[in-house]
């Protein structure tokens, strides 16, 4: 609470319990224990006389009351610790309350309660004394987690069950652990939504429905769904029930089961969630030994591990590579200073071998295959392949091995300029989708099911369908517009079964450690997918839709763009690639991505390609640091993903909450919410923020409404301020303050939270953001009367819509296949390298653009037209000029745009081009410049 204090008095916020709304509990937990050591302290001074007791009595038995349910979920300090206190207080043992209470506090937030033992042996004063000693308060530096035992018990059989599994402990063990027992299937649930420190669960057989504890204050936390007559079931339903409950939550739990009967009959029957099972009376020691097992196995980083014990190696390199084991800097009378920064080790590890128990990227065999085995697991992939060149290069792996000249790829045209390369060098004819425009905030947000299928549909009626390979498309979006992927994927199927999907996950890898984001991610929705077209179900709903508008080959387009469709499972194939900066998100050295793939056809079709592009795009020289990073990326999130992203969410709100409640900051910036960024329209649930009214709402609009907002993505709207948000980010942000942000539109800043976003950089930025508004409201009060006028302006500038954002305006018809049929896909690899021939290429002014426009010519662009921010090509080689493009990049008033001089205007194509560009490839160019030619 201290600590929250000083945010709160930053921010003048008011800070209490009902921010449990939206799953603040471990901010909730933290704060508690803070709060109750500050009210014991009193406490004991009161008793003295010093402040009014009672008060205080009723403060801290309230806090208590609000730890109880929590603390059930945990092992430590677990329930025994909140009765202990419970009988210090009323036996007014108020100092060791105080000591016991600062204890636990300090052993929370250091993290050096691990490996302690929990507080459920011997008396209430041998408890405390054993926490205060100072054997235990050095705690482990061995991991530590905690195992949920569902089972319901005596108190009695609980200590038994814990001493036994204690007891099987020894030094050499890899981690150590505690067992918190819960009775209930409800309370397993929450357990399992809650308690991040869990690895594993032991499914006992005797366990109820209901929780018999009062745990009213977190019953938004149970939302387990279709279980109301879970006691009538068998025991093995309800075991089954409570495993795919506990999957869908948290995949990455070890699940056990223990049973009395045979469990040779119910191997290989029970669902393929539980690792194992046992009989129970076969006692606790092989059971946790499979505990230790299950946590090494994600634990492992077999890359990492064979790099660093490849470092440590004496070795005579006769390669080229100087620097490895820091031969060329440690005798360096000059650069010494590169070790003294960096450290020896990293050198040490520099190595290109791929012998001697390292791997090689472009071949893995060893250990950098099993590293890449371990993240598909993971990341719920069929393949992952590891990328040291970032995302940038993974989008055009990918696109090469599956995109062959001519193929028409579907796109949505706001997509990162990765794609935009990567299709032009794939020769792919490129059929750009519009996303939705946010003129009001000069951003776009997604592209609608309903485009993706017009277009679909319009290639259909021209007879190109055959031709159509891929859509691809950016989940979530820069600006945390995050799609329905399972619906888009099902939609289209159904319209062409054997479509390909690349899902650029750039920015949300993270997204598959929290339940509620994992099914729009492309792995698990395309796993679900598959799964669904499998099922008897599914094929009825087919066969209705079948008797309902015929089969979809020959339904009229009206009919098929305004119903939800089902693809044909005789037909479809789930066919689908992701492609993920593990850096941005997770973590990993710079350029760290990874490429995971849910491909039906992938060994079939794809393998060898994939492997040419791979070869492609990928160095001879890869660097083994990034590669290692990833391993422990994975590592990391095979293990803490769900902490760490449910943490990033928590402070994510807190800087919602933080700028939106206060008052200095409410007059001049708002944070843009769900309904400001996605059209009521794509939003069935209807509600305009999810998260921040209540977890269940957020998971209703998640699983119904065809765009949601990432919560973890905040976009604060600035235009009262007056100062444009590149000035804002640049001059203030940055130059003065240190903080870095990596967009803005022309009114808006984003700031991203990660996994390092941590609550003290939270309340620095909102200080950063109060000092600023403090800063302006100070210039208002001072400003003479011309001043004030010219903020004014700049405020009505800010604030009113930008020029409409311009749809694709289309290519040129020399750059389309030229058979008349109005498709709008385009040959941008021939319109790109036409312009290698400075001959063919002019430069134009934007008033002689107009002009040709005006006397009816049409302008072709030779280039991509990239303005940051926005930070997407308004035109791509091929394109033509439209007016509204013009207004538009008139408008902006952004320095950096790449493919425009502002000295010689854009580069369009001459007229000869066009014309030897309609008949075939280009000639070889001529000797002499064409007439009228300007060089480039
Ligand atoms: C949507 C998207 N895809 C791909 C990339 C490229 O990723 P990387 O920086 O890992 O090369 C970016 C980078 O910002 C991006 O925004």
């Amino acid at each position: 609470m201290r600590r929250l204090r000083k945010i709160a008095e930053v921010v003048a916020v008011p800070v209490d319990a009902s921010t449990t709304a939206y799953n603040t509990l471990w901010q909730l937990r933290a704060d508690t224990w803070s709060s109750l050591e500050e009210s014991a302290g009193q406490l004991v001074s009161a008793s003295a006389g010093q402040r009014p007791f009672e008060q205080l009595a009723e403060t801290v038995t309230g806090l208590l009351n609000t730890l109880g349910p929590i603390e059930r979920l945990w092992a430590f300090p677990g329930t025994p610790a909140v009765q202990k206190l419970r009988r210090l207080l009323t036996a007014g043992n108020y100092g060791r309350f105080a000591r016991l209470v600062s204890e636990i506090d300090r052993a929370l937030a250091t993290g050096s309660y691990r490996g302690r033992q929990t507080l459920d042996t011997g008396t209430d004063d041998e408890a405390v004394d054993r926490l205060l000693s100072p054997a235990e308060q050095a705690g482990t530096d061995r991991p530590y987690f905690e195992v949920l035992i569902v089972e319901d018990m005596t108190e009695q059989q609980e200590r038994l069950l814990r001493e036994e599994m204690r007891r099987w402990r020894r030094p050499d063990d890899p981690f150590i652990y505690e067992i918190v027992v819960l009775p209930s299937f409800d309370d397993a649930v929450m357990a399992a939504r809650l308690n991040f420190r869990l690895q594993a669960v032991v499914v006992r057989r005797r366990f109820t429905h209901r929780s018999r504890h009062d745990s009213s204050s977190l019953a938004q936390f149970v939302y387990s769904g279709g279980t109301a007559d879970l006691m009538q079931r068998s025991p093995n339903e309800r075991a089954q029930i409570l495993a795919r409950s506990l999957a869908r939550i948290r995949p990455e739990l070890d699940l056990y089961l223990m049973t009395p009967i045979s469990v040779e009959d119910l191997a290989g029957r029970l669902s393929h969630h539980y690792r194992r099972i046992f009989h129970i009376r076969e006692g606790s020691l092989e059971l946790h030994l499979s505990i230790l097992d299950g946590v090494s196995a994600r634990y492992r980083a077999p890359f990492f591990a064979a790099l660093r014990s490849y470092s440590h190696r004496p070795t005579g390199a006769f390669h080229a590579l100087p620097i490895s084991h820091g031969n060329s800097i440690v005798q360096s009378n000059w650069i010494k200073d590169m070790v003294e920064f960096y450290g020896l080790d990293i050198f040490l590890a520099e190595t290109s071998a791929t012998c001697g128990g390292l791997d090689s990227l472009l071949e893995p065999t060893g250990p950098l295959r099993e590293s890449q085995q371990l993240a598909a697991r993971t990341f719920g992939a069929r393949q992952t392949y590891f990328v040291t060149n970032g995302t940038s290069t993974a989008n055009k792996i990918v696109v090469q091995a599956l995109v062959q000249p001519g193929d028409i790829v579907l796109v949505d045209r706001n997509c990162h300029q990765s794609h935009h390369y990567g299709l032009m060098l794939a020769g792919a004819m490129v059929c750009y989708l519009d996303a939705y425009p946010l003129n009001q905030y000069s951003m776009y947000g997604a592209v609608p099911l309903a485009e993706i299928k017009r277009q679909l549909l319009a290639l259909r009626r021209a007879g190109k369908l055959d031709r159509v390979k891929m859509l691809l498309l950016t989940n979530c979006t820069f600006d945390g517009i995050v799609y329905d992927v399972g619906r888009v994927m099902e939609e289209c199927l159904a319209i062409k079964p054997d479509l390909v999907f690349l899902w650029d996950e750039a920015w949300f890898a993270f997204a598959r450690f929290h339940p509620v984001y994992r099914p729009r991610t492309a792995m698990r929705a395309a796993r679900t997918l598959a799964e669904k077209l499998r099922s008897p179900e599914y094929r009825d709903r087919y066969d209705a839709q079948v008797s309902d508008v015929g089969p979809v080959d020959a339904a009229d387009d009206d009919v098929l763009l305004d119903r939800r469709l089902t693809a044909d499972p005789a037909r479809a194939r789930v066919r689908v690639y992701s492609t993920q900066s593990t850096h941005k998100t997770l973590t990993s050295l710079r350029q760290g991505s990874m490429i995971h793939v849910w491909d039906q056809d992938f060994t079939q079709k794809v393998e060898e390609t994939f492997h040419e592009a791979y070869m492609t795009h990928t160095s001879t020289s890869p660097n083994y640091q990034i590669l290692a990073s990833l391993d422990l990326g994975r590592r990391q999130a095979a293990l803490e993903g769900f902490e760490l992203v449910v943490k990033q969410i928590e402070n994510a709100m807190r800087l919602r909450d933080a700028v939106d409640h206060h008052p200095l900051l409410r007059k001049y910036m708002r944070c843009l919410t769900t309904a400001d960024l996605i059209p009521a329209g794509y939003r069935p649930a209807g509600i305009d923020q999810p998260l921040r009214s209540g977890l269940p709402n957020m998971i209703k609009a998640w699983e119904a409404d065809e765009f949601v907002l990432d919560p973890s993505r905040v976009t604060i709207y600035i235009g009262a301020t007056g100062i444009d948000a590149d000035a804002f980010k640049r001059s203030h942000l940055m130059d003065r303050y240190g903080v870095q942000i990596n967009k803005t539109s022309r009114n808006t800043v984003l700031f991203m939270t990660t996994i390092g976003t941590t609550r003290s950089s939270v309340a620095y930025l909102i200080e950063v953001l109060v000092t600023m508004a403090r800063n302006l409201e100070a210039q208002l009060a001072d400003m003479s009367l011309t001043e004030r006028a010219g903020y004014e302006h700049a405020v009505r500038r800010l604030t009113a819509p930008s020029a409409p954002l311009p749809d694709f305006s289309g290519f040129h018809a020399s750059f389309t296949d030229g058979n008349g049929l109005d498709t709008p896909e385009g040959d941008v690899r021939r319109a790109f390298y036409l312009a290698y021939n400075d001959a063919y290429c002019e430069y134009l002014m934007p008033e002689e653009v107009e002009q040709r426009m005006a006397n009816g010519e049409q302008v072709v662009s030779t280039t991509y037209v990239t303005p940051y921010p926005p930070g997407y090509p308004v035109l791509v080689p091929g394109q033509l000029f439209s007016p509204q493009i013009l207004a538009f990049m008139r408008s902006l008033d952004t320095p950096e745009v790449h493919g425009y001089r502002p000295d010689l205007g854009y580069r369009v194509y001459t007229g000869k081009a066009l014309e030897i560009a309609a008949t075939a490839y280009p000639a070889p160019p001529p000797a002499q410049a064409a007439p009228g030619a300007v060089p480039g």
